[in-house]
C-alpha cells in the first residue's frame, strides 16, 4: 500500500503476485489503506511501502491493524539503507519483515510473501478447518458414506443440482464419515477432530471439551446420561430447558427443585441464594417423597441455566461454593452464553472461570458446561461444545462416567 504511484519494483511484485493467482488490492494513500484494514478480514498479507514523510498516517495505519489484523503479517518495503534507518520503532515493532525493494530480486520477494501467508494460515486456522480444506484440496473419492458421493448424486437430478448448486461443492466434498480415517473421528476423540476439541478446551478455557451435532438438547441429555441413573438426585433449576426435563426421563433420575422468582408480569428472576444453600437442599430431599425411596441421599448432579432466558446471569463462584457444598457436578446450561469468556465484563459469571487457587477448591467439583455456539456465535444450526473442568474422575458415588 502506498500513497502514490508505485515505484517500478513494487509494480513488478504486483505484477507477479497478481500472475500466480494472489488478489491484490492497492492503495494509493495510507489513509484510504487505513480504512481498508478496518473494514476488511479478508487480507493475508500486507505490504506497506515506506516514507518518512508520511510518517504520522503510518503509524496510524499500523495502529488500526491491531483491530482486526493483529497477526497478519506486515511486509515493509524500503528504497535503501538510509531509507530503512529512518523507520519509526512504533512501526517496526509491528512488522514481520522488512524488504530493500532495489536489492532483492521479485522472484525472492514474492516468494518469501506467499511463504509468509502459508504460515498465517496455519496459525490463523483451527484445526479441524485446516484438515477439512486440505482434504477437501487432496479431492479424495468417497467409496462409501454419505450416499452423494461428495455432491455428484445431488447432479443427477434436476432438483438435486438446484441443491448442489444452492450450496456449492465444498460442502458435499467435506460432508464424510468417521470412516474417513484421514480426519480422525468424531466418536474416538482422535486425529483432527481430537485437536479440534483439545483448542476448543482450550478456548473456552475447560480441562476436555466434546463437540456435538444433535444440538444443547442432545448435549444436555447426554450430560445427565452420563451422571445419573435411576438411583440419584438432580437439583434442578426449575427455569430449565426441555431436554433437562428429558434428560430426567432417561435417566430415572428424582428431581428437586430450585425455583426462581417470577414478578406479576410474568418475567422469570434468579434463584433465589436461599435456594442453594446445602440446608434448604437437604429440606428438599427430605421433603421428596421418591427422594425417600432412595438409598443414595446426596445429590449426584446439579443444574443451573445461565444466562436465563430473560437475561440474568449468576456469580460463578457463588453457584460453586453453595451448591459445592450438597453435590459435586454442577452442570451449566449456558445456551445463551457462549462469548461469556471474551468479554472481560462478564468476568466471574460464567462456568469456565480460570484463576489456580479457584482450580485448587475444584478438586472435589465438577463443572459441566454445555455451550449452544449456535445460539449466539457463528457456526452452523446444531453445533454444541461440552466443556468439563474440574476433578479428573467423576462422582466416586457414581458408577458413571463421561470419559
Ligand atoms: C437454555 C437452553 N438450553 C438448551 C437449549 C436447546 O438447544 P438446541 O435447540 O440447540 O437443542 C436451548 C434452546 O433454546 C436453551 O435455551
Amino acid at each position: 500500500m502506498t500513497h502514490r504511484q508505485p515505484n517500478p519494483a513494487i509494480a513488478r511484485i504486483v505484477e507477479t503476485l497478481k500472475s500466480k493467482g494472489e488478489k491484490v488490492q492497492y492503495s494509493y494513500s495510507y489513509q484510504n489503506a487505513a480504512s481498508y484494514v478496518v473494514s476488511t478480514v479478508a487480507i493475508d498479507c500486507i505490504l506497506l511501502e515506506w516514507n518518512a514523510h508520511d510518517i504520522a498516517q503510518i503509524r496510524t495505519l499500523v495502529e488500526r491493524l491491531s483491530l482486526r489484523h493483529d497477526q497478519t503479517p506486515v511486509f515493509l518495503m524500503v528504497k535503501s539503507a538510509g531509507d530503512n534507518a529512518s523507520v519509526d520503532a512504533e512501526v517496526m515493532n509491528r512488522v514481520t519483515e522488512t524488504f530493500m525493494v532495489l536489492d532483492d530480486t521479485t522472484d525472492f520477494i514474492v516468494g518469501r510473501l506467499q511463504a509468509a501467508v502459508n504460515r498465517y494460515e496455519k496459525i490463523m486456522m483451527p484445526p479441524l478447518m485446516a484438515a477439512m480444506m486440505e482434504y477437501a484440496k487432496e479431492k479424495e473419492y468417497s467409496w462409501s458414506a454419505p450416499g452423494h458421493q461428495g455432491g455428484v448424486g445431488f447432479c443427477k437430478t434436476a432438483v438435486g443440482r438446484k441443491f448442489y448448486d444452492f450450496y456449492g461443492e465444498n460442502i458435499f466434498r467435506t460432508d464424510m464419515g468417521i470412516e474417513r480415517a484421514s480426519l480422525g473421528s468424531m466418536l474416538d476423540h482422535t486425529g483432527a477432530f481430537g485437536e479440534s476439541e483439545k483448542y476448543i478446551a482450550r478456548v473456552f478455557g475447560a480441562h476436555r471439551s466434546y463437540s456435538l451435532v444433535v444440538g444443547t438438547s442432545g448435549a444436555n441429555r447426554t450430560i445427565m446420561q452420563a451422571c445419573l441413573t435411576d438411583k440419584n438426585i438432580a437439583i434442578c433449576d426449575r427455569n430449565s430447558h426441555k431436554s433437562i426435563e428429558q434428560g430426567l426421563m432417561l435417566t430415572g433420575a428424582t428431581p428437586v427443585y430450585m425455583t426462581p422468582t417470577r414478578n406479576a408480569y410474568g418475567i422469570i428472576g434468579p434463584i433465589p441464594k436461599k435456594q442453594m444453600s446445602a440446608e434448604y437442599i437437604r429440606g428438599q430431599v427430605a421433603e421428596s417423597r421418591f427422594a425417600a425411596l432412595l438409598e443414595e441421599k446426596r445429590p449426584a448432579y446439579s443444574i443451573v441455566t445461565n444466562c436465563t432466558y430473560d437475561g440474568l446471569i449468576y456469580n460463578g463462584d457463588i453457584i460453586q461454593n453453595m451448591l459445592g457444598e450438597s453435590c459435586d457436578r454442577i452442570h451449566y446450561d449456558e445456551a445463551w452464553f457462549g462469548y461469556s469468556r471474551f468479554n472481560p465484563i462478564y468476568k466471574g459469571f460464567h462456568a469456565m472461570r480460570d484463576d489456580k487457587k479457584r482450580m485448587r477448591k475444584m478438586l472435589r467439583l465438577f463443572s459441566l458446561l454445555t455451550l449452544r455456539i449456535n445460539c449466539s456465535m457463528r457456526c452452523l444450526r446444531h453445533l454444541t461444545f461440552i466443556c468439563v473442568k474440574g476433578a479428573a474422575t467423576l462422582n466416586r458415588r457414581s458408577s458413571t462416567s463421561l470419559t
